[in-house]
């Protein structure tokens, strides 16, 4: 395992940033207001997500006006499913954590295979991370530029970390205000979005400088090698139906990893009985409260 060159913000820092991240200019009880006003878009918005521990999911959802489901993307691709028919005038968003200043693998694989049946309108992306977004939505765009689509914002929101490898989870009080900050700021990107602002990507080159230094490190530890599970495994294998790689399964009542990386998404360490090295040992886990009520 290495080490990610960047430390994490203590609360009052994360509140600052979750100030600078959000486009806040907008009165938040207004923006609420205009939410929950919101009817569905008549030519609506395709909007896919990847998530771990929940938080994007969270996200998407909060992007969603009624009737829209957010799609699965990591399901997309085991699906096979590459090529979608966006109607005339629908937008496109993606919604996915930042990982080593980066996005996940399995993102960035879904954008490099994506067909769309017609340039979207309006294209966006919604990052969510624990302290800072780094270069991430600089490297998001640049993949969807190789595939003809142009990103026309980027918006991004600090949740709660779930990173548990290489920092420790908050505290459920601090959990909670993080999730009820950024439960304030979705908000505000929604209606954003709705709009279909075209706000431009301004990534500043120490951003770009943090991805291009950190990223190098995912790719080295997303080695499923890196995994094994202790003896308080009691077989239920929710682990490997978590997976958004397909890379575990079941053997002998244990899970097993059959592939040798994987999107290092945290999804599996969700239970205490799986371990990263020794890193993980005695740590609490991290999972958003939408995916207990719902998964
Ligand atoms: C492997 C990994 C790397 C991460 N790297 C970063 C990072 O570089 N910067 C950051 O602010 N947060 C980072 N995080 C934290 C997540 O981006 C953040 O908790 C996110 O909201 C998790 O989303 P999810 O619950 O949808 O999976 C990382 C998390 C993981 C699992
Ligand atoms: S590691 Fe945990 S989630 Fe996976 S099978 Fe064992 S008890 Fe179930
Ligand atoms: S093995 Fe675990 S960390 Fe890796 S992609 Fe699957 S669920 Fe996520």
């Amino acid at each position: 395992m290495n080490s990610i060159p960047s430390a994490r913000p203590e609360a009052a820092m994360r509140l600052w940033a979750q100030k600078q991240c959000a486009i806040l200019e907008a009165d938040s009880n207004e923006a609420a207001g205009h939410i929950q006003a919101l009817q569905k878009r008549e030519d609506g918005t395709m909007i896919f997500y990847f998530t771990g521990t929940g938080n994007s999911y969270q996200a998407a959802r909060a992007l969603c006006v009624e009737g829209e489901v957010p799609l699965d993307l990591a399901d997309c691709l085991r699906k096979g499913q590459r090529a979608f028919d966006l109607k005339q005038g629908e937008a496109l968003g993606i919604v996915c954590p930042v990982y080593y200043g980066g996005v996940p693998s399995t993102v960035l694989e879904f954008v490099r295979s994506l067909q769309v049946s017609a340039q979207p309108e309006y294209c966006y992306a919604l990052l969510t991370c624990a302290s800072s977004v780094s270069g991430a939505a600089g490297q998001l765009a640049e993949a969807l530029a190789d595939r003809g689509i142009a990103l026309h914002a980027a918006y991004t929101v600090i949740m709660p970390e779930n990173d548990v490898i290489h920092y420790t989870i908050s505290p459920e009080e601090e959990r909670d205000a993080i999730l009820a900050d950024a439960a304030e700021a979705l908000r505000v990107i929604a209606r954003c979005v709705a709009e279909r602002r075209k706000l431009g990507l301004h990534i500043p080159p120490r951003g770009r400088m943090i991805t291009q230094a950190a990223y190098p490190y995912y790719e080295q530890d997303r080695e499923t090698g890196h995994f094994h599970v202790d003896d308080q495994c009691v077989g239920c294998g929710k682990c490997v139906e978590r997976c958004p790689e397909d890379a575990m399964v079941m053997e002998n009542g244990r899970p097993t990893w059959v592939k040798d990386k994987c999107a290092l998404c945290m999804a599996c360490i969700r239970c205490g009985a799986i371990h990263y090295d020794e890193a993980t040992r005695g740590k609490k886990r991290y999972v958003n409260p939408i995916l207990k009520s719902c998964h």
